[in-house]
């Protein structure tokens, strides 16, 4: 299957600049040739176009919600697009931009599983769960609520309008890493059965134990992926660029293990790689370290092994 890579330069769904060059670094960080020496055939579509903001006109959100109008010009065509490379067989990856962009790959990926009638499950690799809804955010920035409108909280779809989307159910999403979450945002993510592991259940679990679990649920139902990579999953001492470090996140092996592990099982059909603020980089190791997931993910690893881990 080929891959399709997307840059998505959106970064008006965080407190703050820099994530718009995300996509630009994640290139230079030499993300398709890296995917290509593995054997993939990797197109770029280069970045997604901006809605001119006449198109969208004045969005009307309960609570606090900061520019839902700029998020939803940049989620709203995206979300054409990630429907499109799905129709056409690609396996869409995309390049941001915040994790508000979410927003937009999810809804096309979650309507085209839908109309084939097959189980979607997200993994959001995160510190955070970015389940709040206007009315319960803090800080009303739109990248910590993309995974509540995934999961279908009305207060939010005016963001999206009329771009394809479905509602994933909750209780295939899988928050993984987690380390900071909002006192209601919690309350929500346990009502809706939101199933979040969170950095002292790795701890003492450790990944391998975790991932299989939910791995072996995805299989044994037919479903299919998709993953949603925040740099801030990472620690912050292998990646420092990034707007929101939290300390004490998963470590270098820690997070190939992972990746390994989503190879084995073979279910990934959409990838988004998010947050990298190239502004607050350290010389592209955390463009670097995120490329060289990404290759673990797509199949590089140290010794060739069966695939008998999932059977
Ligand atoms: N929970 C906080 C908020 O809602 C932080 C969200 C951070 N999200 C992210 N995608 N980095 O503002
Ligand atoms: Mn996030
Ligand atoms: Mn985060
Ligand atoms: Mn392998």
């Amino acid at each position: 299957q080929p891959i399709a890579l997307l840059g998505v330069p959106l970064e008006a769904g965080t407190g703050r600049r820099g994530a718009a060059m995300g996509p630009a670094a994640l290139r230079v960080a030499g993300l398709a040739e890296r995917l290509e020496a593995l054997g993939w055939s990797v197109s770029d579509f280069g970045d997604v176009e901006q809605l001119p903001a006449e198109t969208i006109g004045a969005l009307h959100l309960p609570g606090r919600a900061h520019v839902p109008e700029i998020v939803a010009s940049w989620v709203r065509p995206l979300a054409h697009e990630a429907r499109r490379l799905c129709d056409e067989g690609y396996l869409p990856v995309l390049m941001g931009g915040d994790h508000s962009l979410s927003m937009g790959s999810l809804s096309g990926v979650a309507s085209y599983w839908h109309e084939k009638g097959r189980p979607l499950y997200v993994l959001w690799l995160d510190a955070h769960a970015d389940f709040n809804t206007p009315s319960i955010s803090p800080s009303g920035n739109l990248h910590g609520m993309s995974l509540a409108l995934a999961a279908g909280e009305e207060e939010l779809f005016p963001v999206m309008a009329d771009a394809p989307r479905a509602v994933v159910d909750p209780s295939r999403m899988c928050v993984f890493g987690a380390r900071s979450i909002d006192p209601q945002e919690r309350e929500l993510l346990r009502r809706r059965g939101v199933t979040v592991c969170d950095m002292r259940q790795i701890d003492e679990n450790g990944v391998s134990l975790l991932m299989r679990d939910f791995l072996n649920k995805i299989r044994k139902e037919n479903g299919v992926l998709h993953v949603s990579l925040d740099v801030d999953f990472l620690d912050p001492g292998i990646a420092p660029g990034v707007g929101t470090t939290v300390p004490g996140g998963a470590t270098y092996r820690e997070a190939h293990l992972v990746m390994e592990l989503l190879e084995d099982a073979g279910v990934t059909v959409s990838l988004d790689i998010v947050e990298l603020n190239p502004f607050l980089d350290e010389r592209g190791r955390s463009a670097i370290a995120l490329a060289e997931l990404v290759a673990s993910l797509f199949g590089q690893d140290v010794m060739d092994r069966p695939t008998q881990a999932f059977a």
